[in-house]
């Protein structure tokens, strides 16, 4: 891997663009989870140490080429300034030569944060015009951003075309733990799945089928299988169109010998602000939101992990941020720590699966946890990465 910390180059002095992953939850302009932040500090002191001029790039949210306030870095750029002890100043100049001149005429001793990258356009049609005019901003990229390296945008994939490129010391890390675990798994290999970013996990799950022995939805994903499959739902939150990719799922999970497990009983409510009520599928009334998964799904689950060798999770199975519909994320994350201890590999990844084992201070009781959820599963997918592949 072309990493800064293996190739021969010369940061010193250099202007560096540092693409990194900073989609933090933000709950009123305050910050709910630093894992990902934690994570990069080690990067950004190397170049500081290097006496490089960093320049950070990076997305929050999904603006789609708007700008949308509510979407600031500004938050981001405040925490991360406190936790280095560095001033960071965020930019929020269109990108184009002006802002060179800017960059250039910026206090050495700063760091610029470029406002949400995917506020642009370009960014997410991995636009090259757009790219060019990024790079031209610095004199070396370098992606420290696993978690959004599935994604072709321009400043993950097309910058690496105008820019010499390398990959950061988290990156690698990240990378490298992966690749070991995922040559050595022990079956029977069970994998969670669940949270809210349904329209990109459900693809997946066909592919994960032909590699694991036990495939287990919760979260939002259950609930669009549950539709697809003739439950009445209520308002709760689905992905619309997935007849196909339904049928293909549990066509393959036949075809593979993959066993699926998915709700049998679910914790609804019609507001969040009172505990919900744990009902039978056939019981769900129009007016329902389902928000956890309830007892009996919770023992089905246990059963399955306790009979595993190795457990992958991505994905909450509820609005656990919430200590009404915490009990379906809070058990699957007791269980899986517990077969930790008796030697059973486990492997946490995303964003809110981070956050909600933190949240039940078990953040240290698994054999190894990924900041990244969707790149995650692409890399479980065995699938290249166009982060990743530009680079290499
Ligand atoms: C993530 O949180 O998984 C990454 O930041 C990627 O975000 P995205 O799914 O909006 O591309």
């Amino acid at each position: 891997m072309k990493c800064i910390l293996t190739e021969n180059i010369d940061l010193s002095k250099k202007k560096i663009l540092l693409r990194l992953d900073l989609n933090v939850p933000i709950q009123d302009k305050n910050i709910t989870e630093l894992s990902r932040i934690k994570k990069i500090i080690p990067t950004i002191n190397y170049l500081i140490q290097k006496k490089s001029k960093i320049i950070l790039i990076s997305h929050i949210g999904r603006p789609k080429g708007k700008i949308m306030p509510d979407l600031s870095l500004a938050p981001v750029c405040k925490k991360l300034s406190e936790m280095l002890g560095v001033n960071v100043l965020l930019i929020k100049d269109q990108i184009n030569e002006k802002l060179v001149d800017k960059i250039n005429s910026t206090n050495a001793n700063s760091i610029i944060m470029l406002e949400n990258i995917r506020f642009n356009e370009g960014e997410e049609k991995n636009d090259n015009e757009f790219a060019k005019k990024l790079s031209n901003l610095g004199e070396i990229y370098i992606n420290d951003a696993f978690s959004c390296s599935h994604r072709s945008h321009a400043s993950i994939d097309a910058i690496t075309k105008y820019i010499p490129s390398y990959f950061g010391i988290q990156i690698k890390e990240e990378i490298s733990a992966l690749k070991k675990i995922t040559s050595t798994f022990k079956k029977p290999v069970s994998c969670i799945l669940g949270g809210s970013k349904i329209s990109t996990k459900i693809k997946i799950i066909s592919n994960l089928i032909k590699k694991f022995d036990n495939i287990i939805i919760v979260g939002g994903m259950a609930n669009t299988i549950l539709k697809e499959k003739g439950t009445n739902i209520g308002k709760s939150i689905n992905e619309q169109g997935c007849n196909k990719i339904v049928s293909e799922i549990f066509e393959n999970s036949k075809k593979y010998n993959c066993k699926l497990l998915y709700p049998s009983d679910v914790i609804v409510s019609k507001n969040t602000y009172s505990a919900g009520t744990n009902k039978l599928l056939d019981e769900i009334e129009n007016d329902d939101v389902i928000l956890d998964i309830g007892k009996n799904t919770i023992s089905s689950i246990k059963s399955t992990i306790s009979n595993s060798n190795t457990i992958l999770w991505n994905g909450p199975a509820g609005y656990f941020e919430n200590p009404f519909f915490e009990n379906g994320t809070k058990e699957i994350a007791k269980i899986i720590a517990e077969k930790t201890q008796d030697n059973t590999f486990s492997v946490i990844g995303g964003g809110d699966t981070v956050a909600a084992i933190n949240k039940f201070n078990l953040i240290n009781s698994f054999s190894f946890v990924s900041t990244a959820g969707g790149a995650f599963l692409e890399y479980l997918e065995g699938k290249n990465l166009p982060g990743i592949t530009a680079i290499n």
